[in-house]
């Protein structure tokens, strides 16, 4: 099972593969805003990936969508929208990274 590292909180978490990574942070109980459920319409799950880009599939459609509106570069991804694969990731939570609480 992937280790996912969460560099705000400095915890490394598994998540299964083809779990999303607000799915995974939510199930070992860590705060994470997703206002819209979940639906890749708010951004406010919005993770950078400091390690493990490649590993990741491409953005799904609607992903694809709201990152084209808020011209997000290529290291950021939706947590509701992005699923984990085989390999180790390091993320950061950019809502726990400005301070917002979830
Ligand atoms: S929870 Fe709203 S975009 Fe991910």
């Amino acid at each position: 099972m992937p280790t996912v590292r969460i560099i705000e909180i400095d915890r490394e978490i598994d998540i299964p593969e083809g779990q999303t990574i607000l799915q995974g942070a939510m199930a070992h109980g860590i705060a994470f805003g997703f206002v819209c459920g979940g639906n890749a319409a708010c951004g406010t799950c919005l993770v950078k990936v400091l390690e493990g880009l490649d590993s990741l599939g491409k953005r799904n459609p609607k992903e694809d969508f709201l990152a084209k509106a808020m011209m997000l570069d290529s290291e950021f991804r939706l947590g509701c929208q992005t699923e984990v694969s085989s390999a180790p990731l390091v993320i950061s939570i950019v809502s726990m990274a400005r301070g917002e609480r979830a």
